[in-house]
């Protein structure tokens, strides 16, 4: 026979297990596949864009004025630790821009994204008005532990 106190502690176990069952089902129909949608801003120019994060890739297209590249992401959904980045390249010049940070972005981009490229930097369109937001600095450290090769900040797939 069970004592009493390892009942109580059977039953609060129970009630834990359930909770947490409820919970991870509750957050995770919360956070749908987000869609990130990316417009080439700059006229006459040709933008290449990788976007990628820790595991997966969403591949390297060559977009032109007005052309958009688009991939979707599923937002982690116990811990806002979703991280996609993208480098951008064009001309003789590149850039890296974190396109979807779960903490920033999960109210904003519930389900999904669009945002413009200009050479100095992204803006993301909010109801009516322009969210832009700089480059990501340009300091290989930063990349390291996202595979990007640290000595040219080139992706390395
Ligand atoms: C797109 O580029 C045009 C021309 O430079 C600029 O006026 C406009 O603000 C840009 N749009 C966005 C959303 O950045
Ligand atoms: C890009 O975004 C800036 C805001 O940072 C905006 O003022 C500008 O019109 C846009 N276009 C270009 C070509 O920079
Ligand atoms: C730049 O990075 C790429 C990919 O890691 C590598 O193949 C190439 O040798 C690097 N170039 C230089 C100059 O470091």
């Amino acid at each position: 026979m069970m004592s009493a106190v390892s009942k109580i502690v059977f039953l609060i176990s129970m009630l834990v297990i359930i909770l947490v069952a409820l919970q991870f089902g509750k957050t995770n129909s919360y956070l749908p596949t987000v869609y990130e949608h990316i417009i080439n801003n700059m006229s006459s120019t040709v933008l290449g864009v990788h976007c990628k994060d820790k595991h997966h890739d969403a591949g390297f297209r060559r977009i032109n004025f007005q052309e958009i590249y688009t991939f979707n992401l599923r937002p982690h959904p116990i811990v806002s630790v979703t991280l996609w980045f993208c480098r951008f390249e064009w001309n003789n010049d590149f850039q890296h821009f974190d396109i979807y940070v779960q903490k920033r972005d999960a109210k904003i981009c519930e389900k999904e994204c669009t945002w413009f490229i200009n050479s100095s930097g992204p803006c993301r369109i909010r109801g009516t008005s322009l969210d832009c937001l700089p480059w990501n600095p340009k300091v290989a450290i930063v990349y390291e532990h996202r595979q990007l090769g640290p000595e040219n900040n080139t992706l390395t797939m």
